[in-house]
């Protein structure tokens, strides 16, 4: 164990989990499901979802990881030693690693995307704008060499970066990355709000009209997702934490940066789609309203838009990257904790590895009609395949569509079940009161050990169950 890294400091802790936290699922992800979900109640619900279980579980994650000192898989075994369904829980870490693993597989590729319209705002910046063709991002999708080059770019950076390790890498790259995110959030934020569109985004963000299951559901999937919940980050990050820190400051700390940088992104784009209201045709789909439309507006209609379009891309792909050193290193801690490997032979294994299922993800942008309109059960609409394919998928196609899908909104939730179970019903109460630094006697103490135990995994139940009934 003396060799095990740890973070430097409690702040390198909070910035590296915040850098793992806040990702595209705050940037490109959360502005788009909740404009499709009709905004100020899928906020709400979205805001209930984070408190209620998403902090719980990070407080868990946190707790499992840091008394173990160990990453998830081992950390799992070492608290059911000698119990019964000991492999049960070995086995839900091998899952959540390979979760970690399919996360990266997938997101690799929008991440790579973010270096592209750097690049070209680069081009356009210095020698003038000019409008792209309709099907421009069509044709850039589905270009399959430059997919492949440009997530093989990023995945190259990751492993760069995870190699170093924990102190000299992960918390280094952080440490330089998340203060200049927040900086240049806040000031695109502050141009945003000069915008005429600033008050409907408001009004759009705090209207409270209809939900659905699949909206709630999508809510509490975001919430893990954005938290990097249910397959272990957390629990890795975690276990080089080291015990004298506060445990509940920092993943306060860590969710509310999160949350903010969500809200903070909806602000900068509804603003802008609001104001430009023939940019709102770009918003079919997360990619337009990211990718599409913001460089278009940045050009045409913002003052200052020529220096503010390449650096909000730096924005995007700093966040993208200590996303994705994260998912990697969940990968790689497993390999050096449970089978002994090296960072270095576990960096290349796991990279390369990791990478084969992001080549298949970058080609189904259209690259190959294969992979892009790929349904594991084969697009079926009726009989039990079409019953599956809509209560598990919602009919998705496409391959790295239906791995988003198949994570975010299924193996998250049951992974944050499952972790939130075992760190109530499973850890004494002693370690719980020491980890938290809580009396076990004092109302935080049975406050948040009743909401891991009944509240947290009931809410995660019932929404499973709705879901499954609508
Ligand atoms: N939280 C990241 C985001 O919002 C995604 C992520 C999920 C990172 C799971 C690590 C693990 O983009």
């Amino acid at each position: 164990m003396a060799q095990r890294g740890n973070w430097g400091s409690s702040i390198g802790f909070v910035l590296a989990a915040a850098g793992s936290a806040v990702g595209l699922g705050n940037l490109w992800k959360f502005p788009y499901i909740t404009w499709v979900n009709g905004g100020g109640s899928f906020v709400l619900i979205y805001l209930i979802c984070i408190g209620l279980v998403g902090i719980p579980i990070l407080v868990a994650e946190v707790t499992i990881g840091r008394s173990a000192q160990l990453s998830t898989v081992p950390a799992l075994a070492f608290h059911t030693r000698g119990r019964r369904f000991s492999r049960f829980w070995t086995g839900a870490g091998v899952i959540g690693v390979a979760t970690g693993g399919v996360i990266l597989g997938y997101y690799a590729v929008i991440a790579g995307w973010s270096i592209s319209s750097f690049a070209q705002c680069m081009v356009w910046s210095t020698s003038g704008y000019q409008a792209p063709a309709s099907d421009a991002f069509g044709q850039f999708a589905a270009n399959g060499p430059l997919q492949l080059g440009l997530s093989l770019l990023f995945s190259l950076a990751t492993a760069l970066i995870v190699e170093r390790g924990v102190h000299g890498g992960i918390e280094r790259a952080s440490r330089l990355m998340m203060p200049a995110l927040f900086a240049i959030l806040l000031t695109l934020a502050v141009v945003a709000c000069t915008l005429d569109g600033a008050g409907k985004t408001f009004q759009f963000l705090f209207t409270i009209g209809p939900i659905t299951w699949h909206g709630v559901l999508e809510a509490l999937g975001h919430a893990f997702f954005t938290l990097s919940l249910g397959m272990g980050a957390m629990i890795t990050y975690g276990s080089y934490m080291k015990p004298e820190e506060s445990l509940l400051r920092a993943a306060f700390s860590i969710a509310l940066l999160d949350t903010l940088v969500a809200l903070l992104a909806c602000v900068v784009l509804y603003s802008i789609l609001f104001t430009f209201p023939t940019a709102e045709g770009a918003i079919g789909s997360p990619v337009g309203m990211l990718f599409i439309a913001m460089p278009q507006l940045f050009y045409t209609s913002i003052r200052g838009g020529a220096i503010l379009a390449p650096i909000f891309f730096i924005l995007v792909a700093f966040a993208a990257l200590t996303s994705t050193i994260s998912m990697l290193e969940v990968v790689v801690a497993f390999a050096v904790d449970k089978l002994k490997w090296t960072r270095r032979q576990a960096t290349l294994v796991a990279a390369t590895v990791i990478f084969v299922l992001t080549a298949g993800c970058a080609l189904s942008m259209g690259a190959s009609p294969a992979l892009t309109q790929f349904s594991p059960f084969a697009g079926a609409h009726e009989g039990l395949f079409g019953k599956l394919n809509h209560v598990l998928l919602k009919d998705k196609t496409g391959l790295f569509n239906v791995l988003d899908h198949l994570v975010s909104n299924w193996c998250l939730p049951i992974g944050g079940l499952l972790i939130t179970f075992f760190a109530g019903w499973l850890l004494d109460r002693r370690l719980q009161s020491e980890q938290w630094k809580l009396d076990q006697a004092s109302l935080a103490y049975r406050g948040l050990r009743l909401i891991l135990r009944y509240l947290a995994p009931i809410s995660i139940g019932l929404v499973l169950y709705g879901v499954n009934q609508s």
